[in-house]
């Protein structure tokens, strides 16, 4: 027979048990050191704290209301468009892989330069996607230089790409624009201007 004081004293011992637990699971989940593998864990984390919800754990969507970040070019084609979404959030017509879309994602401008960074690395490097590392420094650029009020309208914010200051054209480009400008260097001193 239990004596009235060990009844008592059980809960204790469990919940002390379940304390001590808890202290050597989150020992396991220490930080890791090295910064690169730092910054993995802060992109899984931020997707499954802010993202997951609408996208699915892993990036798949939901047909019909919210799209997929598996392979679509808004995910793994230009960075400055990328941050720009996150940032202000977007809504209207959008087309993802073929498919259409007509919703709102709301802004995530409350996350730090380095969760940004970190998330969208995430999803450009996840789930057979294969694109550049987001750096904090670029999305704090796209944030600074960035006069957007309000949601983005996603045909607007279709061509909303580059990093000011940065984002060199591909190599092709580069030798057509400066035959452009050879040919017209006053029009392309006036562009340089704006
Ligand atoms: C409340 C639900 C919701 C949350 C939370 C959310 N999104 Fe979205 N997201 C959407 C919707 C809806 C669209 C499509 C908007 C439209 O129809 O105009 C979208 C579009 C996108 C797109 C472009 C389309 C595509 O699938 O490639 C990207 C990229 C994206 N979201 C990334 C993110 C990231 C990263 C996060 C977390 C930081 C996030 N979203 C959080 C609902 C959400």
């Amino acid at each position: 027979m239990l004596s009235s004081r060990s009844l008592i004293a059980a809960p204790l011992w469990v919940a002390v048990a379940l304390v001590a637990a808890l202290f050597f699971l989150m020992a396991c989940e220490e930080e890791p050191t090295d910064p690169q593998e730092r910054f993995e864990r802060l992109g899984q984390r931020v997707y499954n704290s802010y993202c997951a919800t609408c996208h699915g754990a892993n990036g798949q969507g939901v047909p019909g209301a919210f799209p997929t970040l598996r392979e679509t070019e808004w995910v793994v084609g230009d960075k400055g468009r990328l941050i720009r979404l996150v940032l202000h959030g977007v809504g209207g017509e959008m087309e993802v892989l073929g498919e259409t879309y007509n919703n709102v994602m709301i802004a995530h401008g409350f996350l730090t330069d380095e969760q940004i960074a970190a998330v969208l690395t995430h999803i450009r490097q996840n789930w057979g996607n294969d694109a550049e590392t987001v750096r904090p420094a670029q999305v704090q650029r796209v944030r600074q230089a960035s006069t957007q009020e309000g949601i983005w309208e996603a045909s607007d914010l279709w061509e909303a790409t580059g990093i000011p200051g940065e984002d060199p054209p591909a190599e092709a480009d580069v030798a057509e624009e400066a035959d452009a400008e050879e040919a017209d260097a006053e029009e392309a001193e006036s562009e340089v201007q704006e």
